[in-house]
């Protein structure tokens, strides 16, 4: 697509285009959406005849409400490549979930999707302040997972020179970070720390390094989190949004001239939020969980994939697609503690809050009596004093928060300095001890 030049930025003219314009293009798209999925894919043709709707019904976008959900059973029921619409010669490259339980869901993409999708990547990079020309340092992996070679696409595509380090090696890290000089980095939040804690052992203060932007996501990470890696590294912490089923990272990403929510790049998902419970679609603005729809997709369209985020639909600000608020928790994470409704974001917020915590945490969920419990185990922060009496107090503070704002009374533990484990791509927050039913 055409760049048009406005200031120093170059924007697709879609992404600055009227809102009527985007929702007649939305329209279209979907339109031969449902249609391929329905004359291609045996899943989407047996789920649409299961609730009486025919692609022919479409005419408005609203009707997409009468089509029915897929959920990742439905990719996992037709693995591997049951959800395949072209030939499978078409298909040029796979990806795939890990899946902690039962079978990966795999993802396929022709030689156009690759191409939409580095175009995508390249935009999101574009719109968190990169250039063509800056160097870009990938450290989310490479392999089934999409957060490398989705980056790495898009990031050739926006014409940067790429840093093909992928996760690991941390010291390694630290080193090319310092002899590249690299402008850029996407990594996940988490590592990033851990990428931070070993400047720091290496004695080399993280704010002297070259880094301007970071562009983090694949997990869940909160406001205060983005204060923390921004204070440490001196630079801007974009969010990047992004899920396999849909292409990858490059779903929705943060514009730094006002990191108010990433915008969902709504010219190949149309977004909307549903209650969880009922899955009756909420207005904007409104809380549920985000269900995204491909409109551009050929080897894997997907239809109102239920993605279990939780989030909010936003104007659009900076562009005038819409936004998604910042996801900070899963439908699929929340823990109920002796009644209450907790979300791992919430505690992480406390943590950092906490001036002798460090951001390494995780929760421990375990059964006493029938009941849920939790322990939150944490490090000291550097420097904070971490003998007993030191901990001791770190501790009782947190439970007190924790007590104080979300109303649940769990028991913390203050770890030792490297007890928590340090992940390099998503972090595992909940370390789940409670019997299998
Ligand atoms: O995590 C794609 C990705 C790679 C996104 C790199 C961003 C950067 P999956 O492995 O399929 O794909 O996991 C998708 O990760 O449904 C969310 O629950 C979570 N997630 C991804 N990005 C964010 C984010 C990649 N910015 C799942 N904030 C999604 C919160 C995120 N959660």
């Amino acid at each position: 697509m055409a760049a048009i030049h406005q200031g120093a930025r170059m924007l697709d003219p879609i992404e600055v285009a009227s809102r009527d314009e985007i929702a007649a293009l939305q329209f279209t798209r979907l339109q031969a959406t449902l249609r391929r999925a329905w004359d291609n894919v045996a899943h989407y043709r047996a789920a649409f005849e299961r609730v009486g709707a025919h692609p022919d019904d479409l005419r408005s976008l609203e009707d997409l409400r009468k089509f029915p959900f897929t959920s990742k059973d439905d990719l996992r029921a037709n693995y591997p490549f049951g959800m395949f619409a072209v030939p499978r010669e078409q298909v040029v490259r796979v990806h795939a979930s890990s899946g902690t339980t039962g079978k990966p869901t795999v993802v396929g993409y022709t030689r156009n999707d690759v191409d939409t999708w580095a175009d995508l990547m390249a935009r999101s990079i574009r719109a968190a302040g990169g250039r063509p020309g800056d160097i870009v340092h990938v450290a989310y992996g490479y392999g089934l997972f999409t957060g490398g070679l989705g980056a790495h696409y898009g990031a050739e595509r926006l014409g940067c020179t790429v840093v093909p380090i992928s996760g690991g090696q941390t010291a390694r890290q630290v080193q090319l970070i310092t002899d590249f000089r690299p402008d850029i980095i996407l990594v996940t939040p988490s590592y990033m720390l851990a990428i931070g804690d070993e400047f720091e052992r290496q004695g080399i203060d993280p704010r002297s390094c070259s880094l301007r932007i970071g562009l983090h996501g694949a997990e869940p990470w909160t406001a205060a989190m983005r204060r923390e890696i921004e204070a440490r590294f001196a630079m801007d912490a974009l969010d990047l949004y992004g899920l396999s089923e849909l292409i990858g990272p490059g779903v929705a990403c943060e514009c730094v001239e006002t990191k108010d929510g990433p915008h969902l790049w709504e010219d190949h998902f149309y977004p909307e939020v549903v209650d969880p419970a009922t899955g009756e679609p909420v207005p904007d603005g409104e809380p549920g969980e985000l269900v995204l729809t491909s409109l551009t997709k050929e080897a894997m369209p997907v239809i109102r994939y239920r993605t279990r985020d939780l989030t909010r639909l936003l104007p659009g600000t900076a562009r005038s697609m819409r936004r998604i608020e910042k996801v900070t928790g899963r439908s699929d994470d929340m823990l109920i503690i002796r009644g209450v409704n907790v979300f791992p974001s919430q505690i992480e917020e406390l943590v950092l809050r906490e001036p002798g915590l460090s951001p390494h945490y995780v929760l421990e969920v375990y059964r006493r009596d029938h009941l849920d419990s939790m322990a939150v185990v944490v490090e000291p922060r550097a420097g904070a004093g971490s003998d007993d009496a030191a901990r001791k107090t770190h501790a009782a503070n947190l439970a007190h928060a924790i007590k104080a704002y979300i109303g649940v009374s769990v028991q913390v533990r203050v770890a030792v300095p490297g007890e928590i484990e340090r992940s390099v791509g998503k972090a595992q927050r909940i370390v789940d001890m409670r019997p299998k039913d």
